[in-house]
């Protein structure tokens, strides 16, 4: 594919736009990725060139095209039972102190779903399927439309499942022909999800969350924003309640109200400890 001629003022403008409206940070080394990505929009939108794509995302009423560009320019890159660090902490210290009937889970950058519904498998393995489907829910949002209709759809390539135990693979999935697997009822019925953008304020929730899933998504983000979200994340969780965040992303430079407890894990008001 022929990348879009690279006008470094129209350039310019679509990455502030991109900022601006989703937080994505897209750094000089990655303008290549970004011009890949710009250039499959402008084919697709039948686009000739970067001056008249700019134009277009500042056009306030193209709506639908703002969704194809942030479609494109994010990464979604996720697969099932993803840093198991993180995930043995969250089932072998938090699961265990969440015992009321009204458990509420959030996937805060849930691409397809699948750290949304392995979180549901895990509960699942530890608690039993008669305490998923009484007691847990889980939200999964992201900002792309197009993955979370895959979320919805449940059904998955085998890519994604590499790191799924053939036990959990047979307990929690259906075969759909041509390698791929579907997600089975019983753990799709636990999982919402929604098309939300993490700069959106105030967050859009009655009910405050339990613990909060946001990771390998921070790192998209310039520090303004991560500080940001982190907190808007904090207003949105119970007391005593956790957000993670991938062992990879360190917020050691953000000021914020959380406290760190391990890698990737932050809790609020440690006071109320297990
Ligand atoms: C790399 S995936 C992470 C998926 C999963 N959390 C994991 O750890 O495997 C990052 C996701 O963040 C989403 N994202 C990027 N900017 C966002 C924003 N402003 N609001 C909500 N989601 C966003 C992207 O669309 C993408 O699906």
């Amino acid at each position: 594919m022929a990348l879009v001629v690279l006008d470094p003022s129209a350039f310019n403008r679509i990455r502030m736009w991109l900022n601006k409206r989703c937080g994505m940070h897209y750094p000089e080394k990655k303008q290549e990725l970004l011009l890949q990505r710009l250039t499959r929009v402008c084919e697709q939108q039948k686009i000739s060139n970067l001056v008249e794509l700019a134009n277009a995302v500042e056009n306030p009423e193209l709506h639908e095209l703002h969704s194809v560009v942030i479609d494109v320019a994010s990464t979604n890159h996720t697969y099932f039972f993803r840093e198991p660090q993180v995930l043995n902490y969250f089932q072998e210290v938090i699961l265990p102190t969440l015992n009321s009937n009204d458990v509420r889970v959030w996937s805060a950058a849930a691409s397809t779903g699948d750290e949304a519904y392995t979180i549901a498998m895990i509960a699942a393995e530890v608690n039993g399927m008669e305490w998923v489907k009484n007691n847990l829910s889980i939200l999964g949002t992201d900002i792309n439309k197009v993955v979370i209709a895959h979320a919805e759809l449940a059904i998955y390539r085998q890519t994604a499942l590499e790191h799924t135990a053939t036990d959990i693979l047979k307990r929690y999935f259906e075969s759909e022909g041509e390698g791929q697997h579907r997600v089975n009822k019983s753990i799709r019925n636990v999982c919402t999800f929604r098309t939300m953008n993490l700069k959106t304020q105030p967050y859009p929730f009655k009910q405050p969350f339990d613990v909060v899933f946001c990771r390998n998504v921070l790192y998209y983000f310039d520090e303004a924003h991560q500080q940001e979200i982190i907190e808007n994340i904090y207003d949105v969780t119970k007391d005593g309640g956790w957000m993670l965040t991938s062992v990879t992303v360190t917020l050691r430079h953000l000021k914020t109200r959380w406290i760190n407890v391990g890698s990737g894990i932050y809790r609020k008001d440690l006071n109320h400890v297990y």
